[in-house]
């Protein structure tokens, strides 16, 4: 096998080795999928204005998140039920987030459970939040997350009902019979059952609470101390709202295309989000990032840091842990590269002025006539 220089190329490679159900899983986005394509393609609307003559002899790329010092802004997104795609699915993902010093946030719908995760060692971990009907059941295990040792709660909230993917559909889409969804293990809502449609489309409808709202956001705040990041939010109207009920952040996303079909790319959202926000919580993205340009375009547009999503499962699938350090490794490389030749030496020096989009001046991309 030819070597892997980016992290696009695990997705191939992911291709190859899992079952159609599962890759067609991780892969696909709702509908006609065309937020999907746009997570990328957007990207290739943002151009650099490189500085050139700096001594960029030495580049920094540490930051903190909600007050924990990480070596670069690039983070683990959760994507659920990584055991399909390795057998030791999110322990490999948390043992390789561990020591390039990043975080791992950890589904709700992990194939392991908050305590097996925070048994793999150290680490800065997140748990990312679905509110049950059940509230004894949220309840209890944004507990054990506390206990566990997680920093922070990840709330999404883009997700009253699932989105419509139909290679899901089609694949009759079921978490496999020798996995469960762990953190829901001994409350009998571990396991999914064969549907008409998707499974997990069903798992949902069934189990999530489609009455979510702000007042839940609040709520929360009186079961746990930990931060709240609402994930999911796509507007200047709710970032103000978030801010309001008390979000320590806010992550940019459109659950990797995988819900609302034809709302934008998060890295177009993006600005709007960092405006109304005024500096008063970070925020965040994820969706569609692959290469370290794409980071510093969402940093040079106000993000304070991003998330990967499917290049986790697929580089998991590819080669387990190694692959997943690979894949934060490349991204790191890359992001150090970019900051380099942009002549940025810390991220504090990344500014909107290394970057000019498509939508700054209707002809800023447009050769001048000479
Ligand atoms: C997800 N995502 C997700 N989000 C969430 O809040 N809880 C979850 O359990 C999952 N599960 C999940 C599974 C898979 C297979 C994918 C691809 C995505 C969304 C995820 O956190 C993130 O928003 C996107 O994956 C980011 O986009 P990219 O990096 O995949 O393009």
């Amino acid at each position: 096998m030819a070597e892997v220089t980016n992290v696009t190329e695990y997705q191939a490679i992911a291709k190859e080795k899992l079952p159609k159900m599962v890759y067609d899983y991780y892969a696909s986005g709702a509908e006609d999928q065309w937020t999907l394509a746009e997570n990328r393609n957007a990207f290739s609307r943002i151009l650099f204005r490189p500085r050139i003559l700096i001594d960029v002899s030495k580049i920094d790329m540490a930051t903190t998140v909600l007050g924990f010092k990480i070596s670069m802004p690039i983070m683990i997104a959760p994507t659920a039920m990584q055991k399909m795609a390795h057998p030791e699915g999110e322990y490999a993902t948390a043992r390789a987030t561990t020591s390039p010093g990043t975080i791992m946030t950890l589904s709700s719908w992990a194939t392991s459970s908050v305590e097996e995760v925070a048994s793999t060692g150290p680490g800065i971990r997140f748990f990312q939040l679905y509110v049950y009907k059940d509230r004894n059941v949220v309840a209890q295990l944004v507990r054990r997350a506390e206990r566990a040792g997680f920093k922070a709660i990840a709330l999404t909230v883009d997700t009253p009902r699932l989105g419509r993917r139909e290679a899901d559909i089609k694949n009759r889409f079921v978490l496999p019979p020798f996995l469960t969804l762990k953190n829901f293990e001994g409350l009998d809502l571990g396991s999914m059952d064969k549907a008409e449609d998707s499974g997990l489309a069903s798992y949902v409808a069934g189990q999530i609470d489609r009455t979510l709202s702000w007042k839940d956001v609040k709520w929360l705040q009186t079961i746990t101390s930990l931060p709240i990041l609402v994930k999911g939010v796509l507007t200047a109207e709710d970032t103000r709202i978030a801010i309001q009920n008390g979000a320590s952040g806010i992550i940019v996303s459109n659950h990797g295309a995988r819900q609302l079909d034809y709302v934008p790319s998060t890295i177009m959202a993006l600005e709007e989000v960092v405006k109304a926000a005024q500096g008063r919580v970070p925020v965040f993205l994820d969706g569609g990032v692959r290469r370290g340009t794409d980071v510093f375009k969402a940093l040079a547009l106000g993000a304070a840091g991003i998330f990967i999503g499917r290049p986790v499962v697929f580089s998991l699938a590819a080669e387990g842990e190694a692959g997943v350090r690979k894949v934060l490794q490349m991204l790191r490389d890359e992001f150090e590269l970019t900051m380099a030749l942009s002549g940025c030496r810390s991220l504090s020096e990344i500014t909107r002025n290394h970057i000019v989009t498509e939508w700054d001046a209707p002809k800023a991309l447009i050769a001048p006539r000479l």
